[in-house]
Formats: C-alpha cells, sequence, structure tokens
C-alpha cells in the first residue's frame, strides 16, 4: 500500500545542496564550478558516491552525462528520467541546476525508505557542460545525447585556453561509453530555480513551465585600428570600442523597440590591446537574443546583423559576425503539463503556466521524450549571480511535487 502523501526529508536535501555549496565556493556564497574542472570533477565523484549510497546503478556516457538508476518492476517499461546539471557560471549561484539534481536525489532516497514497489524504471542525470560558460554552446550533454550536435563538434569545442572538450573529459575521469546513454525515456521531468522575479512577485508556488524560448549567440568582432593615444587626433582614428559601444547601444534599442519580451545581452567583451594609452585596434563581443516566437527572434536577428553592419561603416571598422548557436522556442508535453497541474492541485501549491527566459537541459531532452518542467521561485528574480537564492519552504514544495510527480508516472501511485 502506498502512502500518498509521502514527503520527502528537506533537513537531508538542504545539507545535501550545502555540501555541494562547499565546491568551487566564492567570497559571495556563490559557485565557480565551470564544466569539466577539477572542481566539477569533484562535485562529480561525490554526486556519484551519493547516487551508490541510495543502491542505484551508476553509469556515465560518452558526453559524460552520469545516470543512477533504480529498477521498476517491469524490465520493460521505460524510465522515468529526473534531473538538471551541477556546472554553474563563473559566478553563479549554488540552485541552477543543482536543485534539480540535488532533488531528484532526496526523491530516490526517500522512495527507497517506503515499501513501494514502481512499475517503471527511474533514472536521475546529471548533464553535462548545461552553462556553457566554459565550452559553447550550452545544454552540450543534453544536446549531444538528443542528436541535436555531433559528437565530434561536441568533443573539439575549445575554452578559452584552447582546451577541448574531449580532453578535459577524459582528463577528469568522466569519459563513459556511448552504450551508457539512456535510451526510451518515458518522461523527463527537470525541477529548476525560476531565475526571474515572476513567482515571488505574485506569491505563486509553482511554475508549471510551457515551453522555452528560442535563442541565438553571436559573437562579433570589430577591426579597427591600434594607435597611440596622445597623437592620434580623434578624426584619424579607427577606434574599435568606439564603434562597439555604439553598436551594443543599438542593440539594445532594437529589442527594446520591439516588445517586452525581447531581450538582448552583451555579456562578454574584450580589447585589444586593453591599455590606458592605447586606441583600441579590435574588440570581440557575444550577443545573446531571446524570444519564444521564432519568427519574431529571427527578425530581430536580421536586424542586429543589418544595424551592426552600417555602424561599422559609418565608423570606418570592419564588422566580422560568427554565429555560434541557434535554438528554436520548445513546447512541452500538454499530458506532462496537465499532469504537473493536477498533482500541485493536490497538494495545495498555487501555480502558473509560464514560459522560460532561460536554456535547461529540458530544452532538447524534449526532442526525445515527453518533457515537462517545474519552476519554484528566485528570491528577487536572482540568478547566474552569487546572490541567488531559493527559500526552503519553496524547495519543499517543488521538491515533494516531483517526489509525486515521479510516483504517478512510475505507477507507484496506485
Ligand atoms: C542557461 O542558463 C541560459 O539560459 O543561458
Ligand atoms: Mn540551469
Ligand atoms: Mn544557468
Amino acid at each position: 500500500m502506498v502512502e500518498k502523501t509521502l514527503s520527502i526529508n528537506l533537513c537531508r536535501l538542504m545539507e545535501t545542496i550545502q555540501m555541494s555549496g562547499q565546491i568551487g565556493s566564492l567570497d559571495k556564497g556563490g559557485l565557480c564550478r565551470l564544466a569539466l574542472t577539477d572542481e566539477d570533477k569533484q562535485m562529480r565523484d561525490l554526486f556519484v558516491k551519493w547516487l551508490k549510497e541510495a543502491d542505484l546503478a551508476v553509469r556515465f556516457d560518452d558526453f559524460g552525462n552520469i545516470y543512477g538508476r533504480k529498477e521498476g518492476t517491469n524490465p520493460t517499461a521505460a524510465a522515468i528520467l529526473i534531473g538538471s546539471h551541477l556546472d554553474t557560471q563563473p559566478e553563479g549561484g549554488r540552485y541552477d541546476g543543482i536543485l534539480g539534481v540535488l532533488s531528484s536525489l532526496e526523491v530516490l532516497r526517500t522512495l527507497n525508505e517506503q515499501p513501494i514497489d514502481l512499475e517503471r524504471p527511474v533514472e536521475i542525470v546529471c548533464f553535462t557542460n548545461e552553462e556553457g560558460a566554459r565550452f559553447e554552446p550550452p545544454i552540450m550533454g543534453a544536446g549531444g545525447l538528443a542528436g541535436v550536435f555531433e559528437k565530434s563538434f561536441i568533443f573539439n569545442c575549445t575554452d578559452k585556453d584552447n582546451k577541448t572538450f574531449g580532453e578535459e573529459l577524459e582528463r577528469i575521469g568522466y569519459k563513459g561509453s556511448q552504450k551508457n546513454r539512456i535510451d526510451g525515456i518515458f518522461s523527463f521531468i527537470e525541477l529548476h530555480i525560476e531565475q526571474g522575479p515572476v513567482l515571488e512577485c505574485e506569491n505563486v508556488d509553482i511554475g508549471i513551465v510551457t515551453g522555452i524560448q528560442g535563442m541565438n549567440w553571436l559573437e562579433a568582432k570589430v577591426i579597427g585600428q591600434a594607435d597611440h593615444a596622445g597623437p592620434t587626433p580623434m578624426s584619424m582614428r579607427k577606434d574599435a570600442l568606439a564603434a562597439a559601444s555604439k553598436m551594443i547601444t543599438e542593440i539594445q534599442q532594437i529589442v527594446t523597440e520591439q516588445d517586452t519580451e525581447a531581450t538582448a545581452t552583451v555579456g562578454r567583451l574584450s580589447l585589444i590591446p586593453n591599455s590606458i594609452n592605447c586606441v583600441p585596434g579590435e574588440v570581440t563581443f557575444s550577443i545573446d537574443i531571446r524570444h519564444s516566437d521564432d519568427r519574431i527572434r529571427k527578425h530581430l536577428h536580421s536586424e542586429v546583423l543589418q544595424r551592426i553592419s552600417t555602424i561599422a561603416v559609418i565608423e570606418n571598422v570592419q564588422i566580422e559576425v560568427k554565429e555560434i548557436w541557434e535554438t528554436d522556442s520548445s513546447h512541452f508535453s500538454e499530458e506532462l503539463i496537465e499532469c504537473i497541474t493536477e498533482q500541485a492541485r493536490l497538494l495545495g501549491y498555487s501555480t502558473k503556466k509560464m514560459i522560460s527566459g532561460a536554456g535547461h537541459d529540458a530544452k532538447y531532452i524534449n526532442k526525445l521524450a515527453n518533457t515537462a518542467m517545474i519552476f519554484v521561485p528566485s528570491a528577487g528574480g536572482k540568478s547566474h549571480c552569487q546572490e541567488e537564492f531559493t527559500e526552503e519552504t519553496a524547495i519543499e514544495k517543488g521538491a515533494n511535487l516531483l517526489l509525486r510527480i515521479v510516483q504517478k508516472l512510475a505507477g507507484g501511485d496506485k
């Protein structure tokens, strides 16, 4: 007989999150745990230890995605997959991705304590390099699994020091075999922090994610002429940074004129020679464009390209643009959205349907199987920064909802 009001152990989950928060910790409470670094390895090793302690069968695939599997009573049934990622931004928080992986572990720890026979297997997954902060593009492990990226493309991606994904995966000891990729997913559910302010502002417990915005990542290189800061008259310069700053202002203008949903972000910029008394000769900056309507996003993308080229002509500099990544918007399973809505209702949680402005592993797993996501509120809407925080009560609700959904989907709620 299954206990319908089964609850996760919040103290144990918070202790687990706190232990994760010590690996790659920064001075203001955040984390730097870039994919395939020593810190990532340390976290992976601890995670694998936890999986084994929970009696889960552990394996990792050729992209370094880690799985922990609990068998069901039906040996031929497809698995319920739950999880997210453990890598972070360079100045990331303690919850982005981590909450989804460690809550999934807590769900299985809780189920293990009960005399429950689930029909379907349940697998926890930690995907490799969701953030894309070290190796671009993001959502790489999930994208490799879903066939979005060629394996050779992933393995040859380099970081800023020219180290390849393949070398680094091998170095940290997590290059597994292709036969270990999960095959036959019944459903994938990813619990995540919202990373925006809506749930908190509207005092809602749970975001039920209906899909994820489409995105473009670009890199623009502006080539001017490096010169001496004193003797070169203003009228005779080809200042790459002066031109780039006009381009960046124009990019902001284009998206704000579009609508309130469109976003464009220049999050990275480097300049050569980067010296106080040199006219900048070369500037490279990234552009991230997002919208849930792919036609609008594509229009913004072409507007951006056209307007920065025009500025380059006016400013007498050259411009080269590299397309790093493009992904269309994703739409999650109606069936799972209904299932989450119903289970949240039974638990008495308030809910709101929403589109995710952030990318997630679920974006690509959605191509393989029925997929959906659960959001819990982010304090002040802050994420991708050290201040990222989610209240324990919110974490408890998210993890309890995940537990119920797993029971429902795996056939343990009879
Ligand atoms: C990943 O977190 C992204 O949305 O860029
Ligand atoms: Mn994330
Ligand atoms: Mn992130």
